[in-house]
């Protein structure tokens, strides 16, 4: 019998922060993952076409697996790229991060000034912005583009360095310090592994993490459609498209026993 996957795609890493949510919340999932490291970072010097054609070309290889639903675990990706993959794939359901994370900040919020740690490409595409106002027209956004922080995770200073991570984290929070946010959102799969040091230098903000929050419409669609599986041993592929030896210790630290392979 035919197996059918959750298929989930990111540039690069982060989108595993979406995969080990899904694990916990559904464990019975078959999952394929796809990484674009070979092209990563999408979101601080590729323009908007580039993104879609990358997008696109990752999708046809997702889209070799029978999918009964697509994870798009990249606000870059989302805000550049998913109204292309939901036109040229009408038959898969494709949940996207930003929308389910711009409204989950938006109801939870309790002053309505909320942050957006966000690449280049996403505070640019003003999705985010777009997102909250039309759950609460009210709010005070204050997004801050973050350049340095992808390519500091993906290359595992996250794990050698965490005194210098932090130091640049803390260059990017320091202006949100004084706006009185009460909720913050992690426009970006990748910066949710840095949640607690987040936390930390932002103590008493709500966060609202954009690798969780689309979990939630995921559950209730498979569940409306009666397509929640019951498999005992889950399959779960992971691929990234350049050599796959240099992530296994970064993705160690998210998901048990990985193996990685090179897509083809
Ligand atoms: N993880 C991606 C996101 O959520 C961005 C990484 C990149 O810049 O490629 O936006």
């Amino acid at each position: 019998m035919r197996k059918k996957y959750i298929g989930v795609f990111d540039s690069g890493l982060g989108g595993l922060t979406t995969v080990s949510e899904i694990i916990r919340q559904l464990p019975g999932e078959n999952i394929v993952f796809l990484g674009d490291t070979a092209n990563i970072p999408y979101g601080s010097s590729k323009s908007r076409e580039e993104i879609i054609a990358l997008t696109m070309d990752n999708m046809e290889k997702l889209s070799a697996y029978d999918l009964k639903a697509l994870i798009i675990a990249c606000n870059t990706a989302d805000c550049n790229a998913s109204e292309s993959v939901r036109r040229k794939y009408p038959n898969i359901p494709v949940f996207a991060v930003i929308a389910p994370a711009a409204k989950k900040a938006a109801e939870t919020s309790e002053n309505h000034r909320i942050g957006i740690l966000a690449t280049d490409s996403t505070v640019a595409s003003g999705k985010y912005e777009e997102e909250i106002c039309s759950c609460s027209r009210d709010s005070e956004i204050f997004s801050v583009p973050c350049p340095k922080l992808v390519p500091m995770i993906e290359t595992g200073v996250f794990i050698d360095d965490p005194g210098q991570m932090k130091k640049v984290l803390l260059e990017y929070l320091e202006p949100l310090k004084e706006k009185d946010i009460d909720t913050l959102i992690l426009g970006c799969t990748h910066y949710d592994i840095m949640r607690d040091m987040v936390s930390e230098i932002l103590p008493g903000v709500n966060i609202v993490s954009s690798s969780r929050c689309v979990i939630e419409d995921l559950k209730q669609y498979l569940k409306q459609q009666k397509k929640l599986s019951r498999t005992q041993k889950a399959k779960r592929i992971y691929l990234v498209t350049s050599d796959p030896k240099r992530f296994t210790r970064m993705a160690s630290l998210l998901i048990n026993d990985i193996e990685i392979k090179k897509a083809n």
